[in-house]
């Protein structure tokens, strides 16, 4: 989980006006904040890169776990204490809470911080202009209905400026929503129901973003492989389809998507890892837990078997590819033999990463009703002991890379002068020495040592390549 302050290219408007899009959580709301930054730009916002510069705040936020909702509150009474300061100065700050906890809080939100102006869910943000003019008016608004399908063709299209902001790397949302229903979840009911973007809009905003420069697209939706979309002559298209008509994109050097269910791991899927060249060998493929019984209660669909077999049909197709996962450690009712059967399944996959949590009750969710809460302390150990299994399996696999030529997308440059950053196929940061002019490119690396978080390498002639 990322927090990522966005500021907004400015479209050189003569407003006055500055705003801040701040994202907490997943990769969806980074894109989400992308676009409503783009969209005040339009509306003639300057890009503000600290609140107190900002006469416009909007917290596109995150739900998932408890700490995450709590976080906004914290930030949002330290906002209304600016709020009041302006106040006092005779000048304004319009504060407007999106994203996943506008959407499962609502009007709650304003009640229990009475300086928010607007709350805007995520399939409303398109709106935001049409919002702010109603709370400008004097109506404190929340406005949370699903209405996906016109999202997407009610936003202004980036314009070359805003995506060279967009970097290298940038996400498409491809899918929104969620009819999984895992047992501890948020995400069915702040984000709704699954919902496949057209393929046609899909490629058009793709051919923008590889014309203003982008050379790694990563596909992104809440399932992003229940993608099922609609192409030009009315087809339906699974994820593949996509894949492969991006191929075509000279330009386009590397694919990505995330994040993905095991229920939906076709064959089609699994063997575009061997047919397409562009698709990284890299997949995030969250598990959840390694018990049968908890994955049972968890919702999931699917067994630890179910989970090992995806596994080892991508590594028959494609022997490199690296997987990650999420774990849940304490969910109602897991006893210490359970979390011994996630120890054993991490053992058996050998992850390239891991993201790790301890159950976090969200209301509404069925987990929550639960009266077998696992207490506090034995989450902290079993969540300790799962850190150190996937921790050692990280460094592992950094270390194993050490004497390999990678490709290396270029994405920005290092921590120091004559230093470039980039990724590896498989996700891991690599330094390198180098020109600024490497960025953008896809090159070569021998791999020299890895550190704690990252790679270094030396860049080396395409020849000297195997
Ligand atoms: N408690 C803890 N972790 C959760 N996640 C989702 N809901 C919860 C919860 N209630 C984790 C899952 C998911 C990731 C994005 O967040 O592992 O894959
Ligand atoms: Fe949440 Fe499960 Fe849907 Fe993933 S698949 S978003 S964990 S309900």
């Amino acid at each position: 989980m990322t927090e990522d302050a966005k500021t907004i290219p400015s479209e050189g408007g003569r407003s006055p006006a500055r705003a801040l899009v701040r994202s907490y959580g997943c990769q969806m709301n980074v894109y989400d904040a992308a676009r409503m930054s783009d969209l005040l730009a339009k509306e003639g916002y300057d890009a503000a890169a600290r609140e107190e510069d900002a006469e416009l705040v909007v917290l596109n936020t995150c739900h998932i776990r408890e700490k995450a909702a709590e976080k906004i509150y914290s930030e949002l009474g330290r906002l209304a204490v600016l709020k009041e300061e302006r106040r006092a100065q005779g000048k304004s700050l319009e504060i407007v809470v999106a994203g996943c906890v506008a959407q499962a809080e609502g009007e709650l939100v304003m009640r229990r911080q009475r300086a928010v102006d607007l709350v805007v869910g995520p399939q409303s943000y398109h709106r935001l202009p049409a919002l702010l003019k109603e709370a400008r008016e004097g109506a404190r608004v929340a406005d949370t209905d699903f209405a996906a399908r016109e999202k997407f063709q009610a936003l202004p299209a980036p314009t070359k400026a805003q995506i060279a902001a967009r970097g290298v790397s940038a996400f498409v949302t491809v899918q929104e929503g969620c009819d999984k229903f895992c047992s501890f979840c948020v995400v069915p009911y702040t984000r709704g129901a699954e919902i496949s973007r057209k393929v046609e809009s899909i490629i058009e905003e793709a051919r923008r973003l590889v014309d203003g420069g982008v050379r790694e697209i990563v596909l992104i939706g809440q399932n992003v492989n229940a993608y099922r979309g609609e192409d030009e002559a009315g087809r339906s298209t699974p994820l593949e389809g996509l894949f492969e008509r991006l191929s075509a994109f000279d330009d386009l050097t590397r694919l990505r998507y995330t994040t993905s269910h095991p229920v939906d791991m076709t064959e089609g899927l699994i063997d575009a890892h061997a047919s397409l060249e562009k698709l990284a060998p890299f997949l995030h493929l969250p598990v959840q837990s390694g018990s049968d019984r908890v994955l049972k209660e968890m919702n999931r669909r699917h067994d630890a078997r179910h989970y090992l077999d995806v596994v080892e049909r991508l590594r028959r197709v494609r022997p490199d590819i690296a997987i990650s996962s999420d774990f849940i450690v304490g969910f109602p009712g897991e006893t210490e033999e359970d979390f011994q059967a996630t120890l054993a399944l991490i053992d058996a996959v050998e992850f390239a990463s891991s993201f790790f949590f301890k159950y976090s009750p969200r209301p509404g969710t069925p987990g929550a009703e639960r009266e077998d809460q696992i207490d506090e302390d034995t989450k902290r150990d079993r969540l300790a002991r799962l850190e150190a299994r996937v921790e050692a399996q990280r460094r592992a696999f950094n270390a194993a890379t050490v004497g390999r030529t990678l490709e290396v997308l270029f994405e920005k440059q290092g921590r120091h002068d004559g230093q470039i950053a980039g990724k590896s196929p498989y996700m891991q940061a690599v330094h390198v020495d180098g020109d600024e002019g490497e960025i953008g490119r896809l090159r070569p690396v021998k791999i020299v040592a890895a550190g704690p978080n990252s790679l270094s390498g030396e860049i080396v002639e395409a020849r000297e390549f195997a």
